[in-house]
């Protein structure tokens, strides 16, 4: 049986298109037959994942595929299409929450995952699977480029051998604040020395870690050359420091500082990051203004200063922001009239200023911004 016959040309008649898919077929198979395997992948790295599976409870049964030979075409798993199959990615997250309540995978990471020495791709998040910290045999993973723990159960002290993950450019550990025999837990972080090695990272999430002793935490990212997301929301971040270095990241385009109490004013240096292109800095202080410099980060599109008890009138030069999409200023307490100028914001498709003390009643040009979509004006005066 051999189908191998002259490439079918580039306009093929529709009868053609169909023998050709089923060339590709045959193709295959002949293919694997010739390479006298079962196109399986390496018997190592099968055992690797079969310990792996062995420790986790699986109650949707979504790695009911993981029997026979051929873990490459185990659901989850993704094998280097080159041969030798390694293993390169494993795809066990849940971003639709399809599993979401009790039939999450739940359980502990099996130390023999290390022997999938070329994993690029490890993603369990939205998982119940943890333990009493992330495990530091993850740093043994070198090939990695993408991990995503995130809203899986960790707790603990985040492993400082993750900076061994030196081919990293996603680090997703944004986790969630439960609560455990009475007391409140998260994992935590007493310094951040560690990412620094992470030369490549191009996106950094480690909401709702407890930061509060890693002082050096913007120092550290402020020093990543490739940074570009960087998410510390929830973090208990100390802001009790003058920065005595430039705070530039030169390639930052997302910055989310939001919900680390801060009891004063928004920090200067924001006004530095002129790549930015969503600023979210929601419920970070009490009182004072926009800073004057924001003016100058012109690319934003989502701005979000809400719940900082601003209580100046809002500047006029808020329509420099000439991409801003998103503009959130709930929750303050401005005062003063809403600045006309606003209304050449034109690509506003979101707006909250809900929750401000303005003294005029609302303006009937904000009802014909041409995109808008999304518009909160309680308790607006
Ligand atoms: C192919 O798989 C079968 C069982 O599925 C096994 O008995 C056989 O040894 C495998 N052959 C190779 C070359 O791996
Ligand atoms: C494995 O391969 C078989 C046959 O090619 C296919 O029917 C099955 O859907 C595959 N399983 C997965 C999980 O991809
Ligand atoms: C990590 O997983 C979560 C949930 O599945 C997803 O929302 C998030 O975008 C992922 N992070 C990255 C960096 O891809
Ligand atoms: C990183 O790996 C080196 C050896 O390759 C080891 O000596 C060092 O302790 C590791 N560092 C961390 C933080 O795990
Ligand atoms: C739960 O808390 C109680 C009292 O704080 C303590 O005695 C007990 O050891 C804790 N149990 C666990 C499993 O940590
Ligand atoms: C950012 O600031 C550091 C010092 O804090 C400096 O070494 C680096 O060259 C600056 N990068 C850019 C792009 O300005
Ligand atoms: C604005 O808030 C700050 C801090 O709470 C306060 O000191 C200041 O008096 C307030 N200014 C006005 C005009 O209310
Ligand atoms: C905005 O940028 C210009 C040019 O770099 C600078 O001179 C100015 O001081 C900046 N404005 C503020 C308010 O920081
Ligand atoms: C609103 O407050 C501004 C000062 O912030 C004042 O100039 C203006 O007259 C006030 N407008 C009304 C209608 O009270
Ligand atoms: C806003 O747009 C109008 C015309 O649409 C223009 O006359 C006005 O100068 C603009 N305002 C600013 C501050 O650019």
């Amino acid at each position: 049986m051999h189908f191998f016959t002259i490439p079918p040309p580039a306009a093929a008649a529709p009868a053609f298109i169909i023998f050709f898919g089923f060339f590709i077929l045959h193709n295959n198979s002949i293919f694997c037959n010739a390479t006298s395997s079962n196109f399986s992948c390496i018997p190592s790295e099968r055992q690797a994942l079969l310990n792996f599976k062995h420790d986790l409870d699986d109650p949707a049964l979504r790695l009911a595929s993981w029997v026979g030979h051929d873990c490459c075409n185990w659901s989850g798993v993704v094998c280097s299409k080159l041969t030798p199959h390694h293993v390169h990615k494993l795809l066990l997250g849940d971003p639709d929450l399809k599993f979401y309540d009790t039939k999450r995978l739940s359980g502990e990471i099996n130390p023999s995952l290390v022997d999938l020495k070329h994993l690029r791709h490890l993603d369990l998040s939205v998982s119940l699977i943890g333990g009493a910290r992330i495990p530091e045999f993850l740093g043994c993973l070198r090939s990695l480029r993408y991990l995503n723990l995130s809203y899986t159960i960790f707790s603990g002290m985040i492993p400082h051998q993750l900076g061994n993950l030196t081919n990293l450019h996603s680090l997703d550990l944004h986790s969630i604040y439960r609560e455990f025999n009475g007391t409140y837990i998260s994992p935590y972080a007493k310094n951040l020395q560690w990412l620094s090695q992470l030369s490549s990272l191009r996106y950094l999430d480690m909401s709702w870690a407890d930061l509060k002793k890693a002082s050096d935490w913007l120092e550290v990212t402020n020093s990543l050359p490739s940074l570009e997301v960087l998410r510390l929301s929830y973090c208990n971040l100390n802001f009790n420091f003058r920065p005595i270095y430039h705070v530039n990241f030169s390639s930052l385009s997302l910055l989310d500082l939001s919900g680390n109490y801060l009891g004063n004013n928004i920090p200067l240096w924001v006004s530095n990051l002129r790549s930015l292109t969503s600023l979210y800095l929601s419920g970070i202080a009490t009182g004072g203004s926009i800073p004057d410099g924001i003016q100058n980060l012109t690319f934003l599109v989502h701005l979000d200063l809400s719940d900082n008890s601003l209580n100046t009138s809002m500047p006029s030069w808020l329509y420099s922001l000439s991409h801003l999409e998103v503009l959130n200023l709930g929750s303050n307490g401005f005062t003063g009239p809403i600045p006309e100028d606003i209304q050449n914001l034109t690509f506003l498709v979101h707006v909250d200023l809900s929750e401000n003390s303005f003294n005029t009643s609302i303006p009937s040009w904000l009802y014909s911004l041409s995109h808008l979509e999304v518009l909160y004006l309680m308790l607006i005066n």
